[in-house]
């Protein structure tokens, strides 16, 4: 599409669900929701560029051009209309796909991420572990990326998600991490949109997350008219992986509500 390869899972039938994966994860990580969702819907899972086997490119890999990705691999599918749910940088492409693309959103979920965009302080780091990717390799960051995304807990106790997500990083590009760290240091702040969302919208967020506070969901629900707020306690930043069957229902109860 593009000329740009777009990898995707494409499960089950019915009203369109697209799933967005987070930064440096890849379409994998809905590994557990694809099974449940797509009984019921047609759940439609993309690699970003730059992530799993999808292509690299060597452009910053921002919000927008992201956004236009999924749109282009909707049109290629025939799909005008979608539920569009992401986590954290899934979430953040999924707020500027709703910012170009209105008219092809039915509902939002917005999982572990937030509408601002970075300080100044993010900005910088996100320069350096994108240096550091590139000179030396994913393991360079993963150890650090890992201590964040995932509570003590589940750190301490569950070697299976640990091992789970520290396989989907290092199998990512480093030049694909390295043009996500670009897109989204420049990302821009997305507040004032959510006043104008006017679709179903869901916003999932963990007790625990260390990446981004509860304060930032918290905002969201307040600026999106008639969004509902869940926050799973006890799960942290990756919480599907975390808590699959809670994250689970907490879609599926809102599908099924909002179903058109
Ligand atoms: C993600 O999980 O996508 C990242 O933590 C988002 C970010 O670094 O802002």
């Amino acid at each position: 599409m593009r000329g740009v390869e777009i990898a995707y899972d494409d499960a089950g039938s019915g009203s369109p669900v697209v799933l967005l994966h987070g930064y440096p994860f890849n379409r994998s990580m809905w590994r557990g929701q694809l099974g449940a969702l797509a009984q019921d819907y047609r759940v439609i899972a993309p690699d970003f560029r730059g992530h799993g086997e999808s292509a690299v490119t060597s452009v910053p890999s921002t919000m927008e051009l992201l956004a236009e990705d999924v749109a282009g691999l909707l049109d290629n599918l025939s799909i005008s209309k979608a539920t569009i749910g992401g986590l954290s940088m899934g979430g953040y492409v999924a707020l500027a796909f709703y910012r170009l693309f209105p008219s092809r959103v039915s509902s939002l979920i917005l999982t572990a991420t937030r509408a601002q965009a970075d300080s100044e302080e993010a900005k910088q780091n996100r320069a350096v572990q994108a240096e550091k990717a590139l000179r030396e390799g994913m393991e360079g960051i993963v150890d650090g990326l890992l201590s964040k995304l995932l509570t003590a807990e589940t750190l301490a106790k569950r070697p299976e998600v640990v091992n789970q997500l520290r396989a989907m990083i290092t199998s990512t590009s480093p030049q694909g991490a390295a043009a996500a760290l670009k897109g989204m240091a420049v990302r821009v702040d997305q507040t004032s949109l959510l006043p104008q969302i006017n679709v179903p919208t869901l916003i999932v967020a963990g007790s625990e997350d260390a990446i981004i506070p509860l304060a930032d969901a918290e905002l969201m629900n307040r600026e999106i008219a008639g969004s509902r707020l869940e926050v799973i306690e006890g799960a942290g930043h990756v919480l599907n992986l975390e808590e699959p069957a809670k994250f689970n229902t907490t879609l599926m109860t809102f599908l099924s509500e909002t179903r058109s």
